[in-house]
């Protein structure tokens, strides 16, 4: 074979490898901008299964989900993100009612549970349920013992003088888990009662953090004696093995349908569809648990963790998501709690 026989040979054969990748090879040229709300590890997991089944590159960004609103609000003239997975609905729905997010309607919509569709049509189908769990708090078995506390079962119990310095939570402003929290408190006292709550509790809290499930993280490290978090993030400190008790509120207590939408003008709309549908899909949901997230999914036909609270077993209130998601009652109540709560001294 003389030089050239070879070099054409070689050519040849570059050819044959590309074009037995096929549509691999142009799928690897997509790409998708994901913004992850819940836990860290679960974003990872989503991102590592969407590139096995898609070959599409994932950048994903992990934020809280008062932060996320925020950051697809300041981005809205030009927008980074394509697809804005998890964290508490109100946010989203706010941010559907903004004119942040996309309408669309997933061929896999009618598999799923009635609550997570009803998060659609609230919206005009700008977001979708793609999981639920319930708030609570958790706290630290031997802290407690150690500093001679009573047991807390109810929200009351929480202000408790002698729990001041040992209850933590997140801000509302960034957090959704928190500002789940004020919307549930406000819900079963009562406005006026509720702020009243939130200012006795205040006195009681050692750090506001920005992370939701940050508090839970704290006590399982013995940081802090009690963390207000949903309960499924308490179950993942005791499934690895902390000295971490559930408390389920004996007055009731409020839940999140973890939502997703498509960020307005998402540079990369096919990927953002796929990942939208495969967000959806029974499997991928199923799947949660190996990063140990314990939420129930959307999907019907998905096998909720055996290790998920159960809402039936919980006494749950009748949220209402329609008003706590709509712009103006999560703005007023954010701005209230900021001008006569954050701002007090402790
Ligand atoms: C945790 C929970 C999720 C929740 C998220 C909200 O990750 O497991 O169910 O949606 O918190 O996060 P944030 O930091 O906004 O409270």
């Amino acid at each position: 074979m003389n030089y050239h026989n070879k070099l054409l040979g070689a050519a040849l054969a570059a050819v044959t490898a590309l074009a037995s990748f096929g549509p691999s090879a142009l799928q690897a040229a997509e790409k998708l901008t994901l913004y992850c709300s819940p836990q860290i590890e679960w974003c990872q997991l989503m991102v590592e299964e969407f590139k096995k089944a898609t070959g599409i590159d994932v950048a994903m960004t992990r934020k809280s989900s008062g932060e996320t609103f925020a950051q697809i609000k300041a981005e809205s003239r030009n927008p980074k993100g394509d697809v804005w997975w998890g964290g508490t609905g109100d946010p989203h729905l706010q941010a559907a009612e903004e004119g942040l997010t996309e309408k669309y309607m997933s061929p896999m919509l009618p598999k799923l549970h009635d609550w997570a569709q009803r998060q659609g049509s609230d919206s005009g189908n700008r977001t979708v349920g793609i999981y639920a769990g319930a708030l609570g708090f958790g706290y630290n078995k031997d802290l407690l013992a150690k500093n001679n506390l009573p047991t807390p079962k109810c929200w009351k119990d929480l202000l408790n003088p002698a729990f001041k310095g040992h209850v933590q939570m997140a801000n509302p402003n960034s957090s959704g888990t928190a500002y789940t929290t004020l919307a549930t408190i406000v819900q079963i006292f009562g406005e006026d009662e509720g702020f009243e709550f939130m200012k006795g509790l205040h006195k009681n809290i050692n750090q506001y953090t920005k992370s939701g499930s940050a508090p839970i993280k704290a006590a399982a490290r013995g940081e802090t004696t009690i963390g207000i978090v949903f309960q499924h993030d308490i179950v993942t400190q005791v499934v690895k093995g902390f000295p971490i008790e559930v408390v389920s509120p004996c007055e009731g207590t409020g839940y999140e349908i973890g939502s997703m939408s498509i960020i307005k003008g998402a540079r990369n709309a096919d990927s953002a569809k796929k990942f939208y549908d495969f967000a959806l899909d029974p499997k991928i949901q199923t799947m949660a648990k190996q990063a140990r997230a314990y939420q129930v999914p959307s999907n019907a036909s998905a096998n909720p963790p055996p290790e998920a609270p159960d809402l039936k077993d919980i006494k749950l209130i009748d949220y209402d998501f329609k008003k706590y998601g709509s712009s103006a009652e999560r703005r007023r109540l954010l701005a209230k709690w900021d001008k006569e709560v954050k701002s007090l001294p402790r």
